[in-house]
């Protein structure tokens, strides 16, 4: 039996990266998944791949900077697939041209992320919980990120937005949890989607591997099976906790990269 058999998944982002990830893991597990995703072709192609592999999933248009349209993904997972007890608000945004430090951000761009960040996980959570509490409970889960605990020289509303979701899961868990609801969420640190893996100059990417602890950088399945763990009662006695999965990145002193190098030319003089 699957871990996550018999329960219905909604998806937000699903079409690639991250959700793409969770979807794809839940649906193996045994959940029926719809995938919403503003990129439709790609919903539709990941859960053509899904059912392929022998699980249940449908792809749909979803954006989230409109209630309506994450309404009607709502309705349209509860009329396909009977019920629904697994949210994964995860669609996120961020631009680094005009979400810049307080004097210069672009305020429509602080309007825009707020909106599709954050509001987002509080319009998809709305109209899911009516449907779970029927259900007898659900798992609402949510991608915040490491910015929302480590400040930028830029980004500063992508920044508040995901420091917003990690309250908002606190919210939530704690509005909704004598109705058997739990809300969690995922704070990633740098993940290398295969968009980022684009966007990211090997230097970058090796700038970011020096201070990691671990010696790898983190794939999307690293966050989809903490979704995966979320979504599951393997983790019923949690809930309004936000995981922080970065590779220790954030972990130590900031000089510790320093001493290590340090260290290391020492040994090699030597
Ligand atoms: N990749 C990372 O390093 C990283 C780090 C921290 C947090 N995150 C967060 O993880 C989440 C997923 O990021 P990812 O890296 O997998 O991104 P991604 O770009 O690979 O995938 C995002 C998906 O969301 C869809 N999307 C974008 N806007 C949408 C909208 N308005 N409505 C519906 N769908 C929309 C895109 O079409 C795409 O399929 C985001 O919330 C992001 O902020 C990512």
């Amino acid at each position: 039996m699957g871990r996550v058999q018999g329960k219905v998944a909604l998806v937000t982002g699903g079409a690639s990266g991250i959700g793409l990830s969770a979807a794809t893991l839940l649906a193996k597990e045994g959940a029926s998944v719809v995938i919403g995703d503003f990129n439709v072709d790609g919903a539709k192609e990941a859960a053509r791949e899904i059912r392929n592999q022998g699980g249940e999933a449908t792809g749909i248009f979803l954006d989230a900077s409109k209630e309506e349209s994450i309404a009607e993904a709502v309705d349209f997972t509860v009329k396909k697939y009977g019920s629904l007890t697994i949210l994964y608000n995860n669609v996120g945004l961020t631009n680094i041209q005009k979400d810049l430090d307080v004097v210069n951000i672009d305020l429509d761009e602080w309007d825009r992320l707020m909106n599709v960040n954050t509001k987002s996980v509080v319009i998809g959570s709305r109209y899911a919980i009516p449907h779970m509490k029927e259900a007898g409970g659900g798992s609402i889960i949510n991608t915040a990120s490491m910015a929302a605990f480590a400040s930028d020289s830029i980004r500063s509303a992508y920044g508040a937005s995901k420091a917003a979701v990690v309250q908002l899961t606190k919210y939530i868990a704690t509005q909704y949890g004598k109705d058997g609801i739990r809300c969690n969420g995922v704070a990633p640190g740098l993940i290398l989607t295969p968009a980022a893996k684009n966007n990211l100059s090997e230097e970058l990417q090796a700038t970011f591997m020096r201070y990691n602890a671990l010696p790898y950088h983190g794939d999307p399945d690293d966050i989809g099976n903490a979704v995966l763990f979320l979504a599951s009662d393997e983790s019923k006695f949690m809930t309004g906790q936000t995981l922080q999965i970065e590779g220790g990145h954030y972990l130590a002193n900031p000089t510790v990269p320093f001493f290590n190098e340090m260290a290391a030319k020492q040994k090699e003089s030597n």
